[in-house]
């Protein structure tokens, strides 16, 4: 189990160094990230290095028995950087230097750059005892519109589309008189006048993911002849323009940061899931979290054992160790106020006691067997963008808050579920979600089809294979890429502007449908009679928004004690109490304790050698 966090010691005079060392080791901590923002203190001036403190910090790291995962600084361009290499935003503006992530991955300036700095860390480092791994970057993600992106896009599309006339025909360029004769006329999306083309959009974030991957390919290339591993910590965000899925397959370990907000538990178990289902079901490591929880605008402190309890479950979903955003708090600079494993206040104080709690518990965790699930959630990110698109018939469709939504149905009714792709191998489930699935090829409907036909239980919500993967519209009734499968045709659309009540008394919001049957039975209706969920042997259709209770009810999932998280693996059951009232749970051997148990109380947690 890897513990530890974020350490940038370039924030510190040499003293405290050692007294990092010392509070490390009292931790448990074998695992610290140098060097993310240590770009400027690494070269200073362009050309000039200055690497005699980055030595130090190594040799002193591994003099206490604590290794290193080193990161490249590209993150974070030095002051010197020229504004050519910064990005410029959709309205034009070039960014100034002040914060971090002010490059722009397609010029070659700082490409050119980031090879460098990478070259001479892989030669001074890739052969230091303490180096455990490679962290390339930090959360990839910036976005550009400048020139250099604008030519690599242009590249890019070729590549793609092959010929302007098949990009003309994915993107419709017939609407509003965009056909384009000449790839010099095409640009990044750039602020326009009015609604932009969606699939111009979708392929923009499509070409991001490629060309922020291009860079991190071109770093892992330098680093991985030194034999250590190489990863980078993905970050999860509407905004992202990264597709994690195709990243999942270049990294040699899938590291994710997590900061849940409004319901830290549940958003805990889906980040874990997602992270799962990017590693192929492989371990992965939760790279960063802090001791605290952002909310409605404000820095909460966590109540006592949440930061254990919130680390544990991550383990559980197949985390290799549990890492923070950062070992000591900042005193200064931008996230003077973000926490740190070792607070303002010091090494005596309850977040620090707890720290050192949560490193001796996860010394004592020994390699579980594979998280087994029975369901499935399915996950597309290319359908989270294409519905992030202004001009969409309800500005309340929010595909995140749908497929966490099914996640967190089962999890709050303790089914352990996977997230997995549309295309992925589903058989292994009993019952596979699939929440506003909009983009939708042939090949994956018919994964689909077959999943159901061999009796697998699909139940398919509004607005899934309504579109092909450019965001057309799949024409004859929707949803076109479903609608044999599940014995019905949806022939408009009719957001709703308030709740409505059922026929099985459940209570549905957001969006309805008018669907007309053909095969499918209704299983419950609007309150104009027509069908709002249907059923077509194994497939099941919502075409509204459920509440959670009624969702289970749906899904026909028994109670399960509140707050209460159970997650098998082989024999072993990790099982969290987050909530406030003691729960029962399979009786075990407590492999932590070393006692046997069947009930959590209040916040307790365990982790159980029980037979299924
Ligand atoms: C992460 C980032 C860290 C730190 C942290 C706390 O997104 O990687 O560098 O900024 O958030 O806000």
């Amino acid at each position: 189990m890897y513990y530890g966090g974020d350490y940038n010691p370039e924030q510190w005079p040499r003293e405290v160094w050692h007294e990092d060392v010392t509070l490390m080791r009292r931790a448990g901590v074998n695992l610290v990230t140098v060097g993310v923002f240590s770009w400027a203190r690494l070269e200073p001036s362009p050309g000039a290095h200055d690497f005699g403190w980055l030595d130090e910090v190594l040799d002193l790291l591994h003099a206490g028995g604590i290794r290193v995962n080193l990161a490249t600084p590209t993150a974070s361009p030095p002051p010197w950087f020229p504004a050519e290499a910064r990005n410029v935003t959709a309205d034009g503006v070039r960014l100034a230097h002040g914060s971090r992530d002010t490059y722009c991955v397609s010029s070659p300036y700082y490409r050119e750059r980031s090879r460098d700095v990478a070259a001479r860390l892989a030669d001074r480092y890739g052969g230091h005892p303490a180096l455990a791994m490679w962290h390339v970057h930090n959360e990839y993600g910036s976005w550009c519109h400048c020139e250099h992106t604008a030519a690599a896009f242009r590249a890019w599309l070729r590549g793609r589309h092959g010929t302007l006339e098949a990009l003309n025909d994915a993107w419709t360029t017939a609407f509003w008189g965009q056909h384009y004769t000449a790839w010099e006329q095409i640009e990044p999306p750039r602020t326009t006048q009015y609604l932009p083309n969606p699939a111009h959009a979708l392929d923009f974030r499509r070409f991001l993911s490629d060309e922020l991957l291009g860079h991190f390919r071109e770093q892992k290339k330098i680093l991985a002849p030194t034999g250590a591993p190489v990863t980078t910590n993905f970050v999860f965000g509407a905004w992202v323009p990264v597709n994690h899925r195709d990243w999942a397959r270049e990294v040699d370990l899938v590291a994710i940061d997590h900061y849940p907000a409004a319901d830290p538990p549940s958003e805990t178990a889906f980040a874990a899931d997602l992270a799962r289902h990017w590693a192929g079901g492989e371990p992965w490591l939760l790279m960063e979290q802090a001791v605290l929880t952002y909310r409605g605008g404000r820095m909460l402190a966590k109540s006592p054992g949440e930061i254990t309890r919130l680390s544990l479950s991550p383990v559980a979903r197949g985390s290799q160790g549990a890492m923070f955003f950062q070992w000591r708090a900042s005193r200064g600079g931008a996230e003077l106020w973000h926490g740190g494993m070792v607070p303002h206040a010091g090494p005596d104080s309850a977040v620090f006691r707890e720290v050192c709690e949560l490193g001796a518990l996860l010394s004592r965790l020994r390699p579980a067997g594979p998280v087994r699930a029975e369901a499935a959630v399915l996950w597309d990110a290319e359908s989270w963008w294409a519905l992030q698109a202004p001009g969409l018939p309800s500005s309340e469709i929010d595909y995140l808050d749908a497929v966490r939504q099914a996640h967190r149905v089962l999890y709050r009714h303790g089914v352990t579920a996977d997230l997995a792709h549309p295309s992925g191998d589903l058989s292994g489930y009993r019952t596979v979600l699939v929440p506003n699935l909009y983009l939708l090829s042939d090949d994956d409907a018919a994964n689909l089809r077959r999943y159901a036909e061999g009796g697998g239980t699909l139940v398919v919500t509004y607005l899934s294979g309504v579109a092909d993967p450019y965001g057309r519209v799949r024409t004859g009734g929707h949803p076109g890429a479903l609608r044999d499968l599940l014995g019905i045709s949806v022939e408009e659309f009719r957001p709703l502007e308030g709740p409505v009540t059922l026929s099985n008394g459940d209570t549905a919001s957001v969006w309805s449908e008018l669907v007309r049957l053909r095969g499918a039975e209704a299983v419950a209706t609007y309150p104009d009679g027509s069908p709002a969920i249907t059923r077509n042997g194994g497939a099941w259709y919502v075409s509204t928004r459920l509440t959670d209770d009624g969702y289970a009810r749906l899904l026909g999932l028994p109670p399960h004690p509140a707050g209460l998280e159970l997650v098998r693996r082989g024999d072993t059951v990790f099982a969290v109490n987050h909530g406030d009232r003691p729960c029962p749970v399979p009786p075990g051997h407590d492999l932590l304790t070393c006692t046997t148990l069947d009930t959590l109380p209040p916040g307790g947690f365990a982790v159980l050698d029980s037979q299924p």
